[in-house]
């Protein structure tokens, strides 16, 4: 006889294991209640990164240790994206809810590549939600995916794809595609990303000029594209901005989606955390447009604070989308019934088969604080955006940089780049609070991305003074003069 080892991962002592858990989840709730107490953000002493630099372990261990050094060596230098004093770049907070859900969604263990299972129903849910809130038809598709990135580089192989046909799966792009798409001068840089794993090239990208608000100038848009293909080339894809990452500037989407149909084109939009401003209501209007895009990319992890991560990618011509990416394999045969019915799956539409279980995480946020109160989160951001410019307004020594169109500020202490870039990393030193740098118009701006729904005024005050205090300080030193 075979002889087996009847080994299993499950635990030895269930009643221990349980005891355990349940100090591991407090001791979470705990940080989470608690976050205004701890420093944002801390430097990594060298022999706290010493012990991830130990070799695999062989033997077992215990949860309880394993959980110390979690506490101990992980946790107080983390990023700090869920402190209400993170403003760096765009960072969602997460919430108790998110996490719960992650954890039950861990338990289950579902993989939501396909098949026939209510995890995948809940997936359908979420994308039947999404399309009425852009008031997509019941014919577009959309998928979970890690984040915007990926979302907009399916965008991209979708709306490839609305003008090569699937031709190009088969046989590559033709060495004469003469492809060429369109953005802002200010888009992020996943979608020049995109194009280059799209095998289109970042070369065929157009980077067309901002007006003033830095949102992208239709008209030179219109005359780039009629320049392009007086050219002789192919305009396939205007991907527009529903929020800038420098200064959360909307592109004009209605003038742009009337320029789209115009020459046939695909229109994209970016939305990474802009586009979820159609759950408040007074952002839903700045967006005015946005349904007549093909392809939407965004996060439910920015403005709508689901855990990391939980990007989506929904696509209007659902069927399109689906030749994009379906692949028959032997050992994916759909069934009319049994496991493998409910054809298709969400391995049709973009590359993961396995997948884990992002929507119920989602769906768990829906469900508990419901599209109101999520859309009261995102508006206050704004209010507090607007706050914090009314302060820099009022204090001699800032200066904006941009109009603040949304929850971003971008701002300076005046002197030096170098002077703001300090006043920036002794910013995050500090752990009172935290924002990050971008270039506008070739300065250095202090930005201040206003995000997380724990964020309050007193976190607005304790920026600004301690902008003023550090700049008042440093700029008095020769370094700086
Ligand atoms: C406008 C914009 N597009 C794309 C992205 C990339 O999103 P992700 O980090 O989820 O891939 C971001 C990230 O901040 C963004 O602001």
């Amino acid at each position: 006889m075979l002889e087996t080892s009847g080994e299993t991962l499950d635990p030895e002592d269930w009643r221990a294991f349980r005891l355990q858990s349940h100090q591991m989840l407090d001791d979470m709730l705990d940080y989470i209640e608690n976050l205004r107490e701890r420093p944002v953000w801390q430097k990594i002493p060298a022999d706290v990164r010493a012990v991830f630099q130990a070799p695999m372990p062989k033997a077992p261990g215990d949860l309880a240790s394993a959980h110390e050094i979690f506490m101990k060596d992980v946790l107080p230098y983390a990023i700090g994206n869920a402190h209400p004093g993170f403003m760096g770049w765009v960072h969602g907070g997460g919430t108790p809810v998110g996490m719960m859900a992650e954890m039950l969604a861990a338990g289950l263990n579902a993989n939501l590549g396909g098949r026939e299972q209510i995890p995948v129903e809940v997936e359908r849910q979420l994308l039947r939600w999404v399309c009425e809130l852009f008031a997509f038809p019941d014919t577009a598709s959309g998928l979970f995916v890690t984040g915007t990135s990926m979302a907009n580089f399916i965008s991209v192989l979708v709306a490839r794809t609305s003008v090569l046909g699937t031709a190009a799966r088969e046989k590559g792009l033709p060495a004469e595609h003469r492809l060429v798409a369109y953005t802002s001068a200010s888009s992020h840089v996943s979608i020049a990303q995109a194009m280059d794993m799209a095998g289109i090239g970042t070369l065929a990208l157009r980077r067309i000029a901002q007006n003033e608000q830095y949102q992208m100038d239709a008209t030179a848009l219109e005359m780039a594209i009629e320049q392009d293909k007086a050219a002789g080339l192919r305009p396939f894809m205007i991907a527009a901005s529903a929020g800038t990452v420098d200064v959360g500037a909307i592109d004009p989407l209605n003038e742009i989606a009337d320029i789209a149909k115009r020459f046939g084109i695909w229109f994209h939009v970016d939305g990474a955390y802009g586009a979820l401003g159609m759950l408040s209501v007074d952002i839903a209007p700045l967006l005015a447009g946005i349904e007549h895009a093909d392809s939407i990319a965004f996060d439910f992890h920015k403005w709508g604070q689901v855990p990391y991560d939980a990007g989506f990618v929904l696509v209007k011509d659902g069927e399109l989308h689906r030749s994009t990416f379906s692949s028959p394999a032997a050992y994916l045969q759909r069934e009319t019934r049994g496991m493998a019915a409910g054809s298709p799956w969400p391995c049709d539409f973009g590359p993961d088969l396995s997948r884990s279980f992002k929507a119920l995480k989602t769906w768990f946020t829906l469900q508990v604080y419901g599209s109101e109160k999520l859309g009261r989160i995102i508006s206050n951001t704004c209010a507090l955006a607007r706050y914090l410019r009314q302060r820099i307004e009022t204090a001699s020594m800032l200066e904006l940089l941009a109009p603040v169109a949304l929850n971003i500020v971008c701002f300076r202490y005046l002197g030096s780049d170098k002077l703001n870039a300090d006043i920036v990393v002794a910013l995050q030193e500090s752990g009172i609070v935290a924002p990050s740098t971008t270039m506008i118009k070739g300065r250095l701006a202090i930005r201040a991305a206003i995000v997380n729904h724990r964020t309050q005024r007193r976190d607005i005050d304790a920026l600004i003074d301690a902008v003023i205090s550090l700049g008042d300080t440093l700029g008095k030193t020769d370094e700086y003069k």
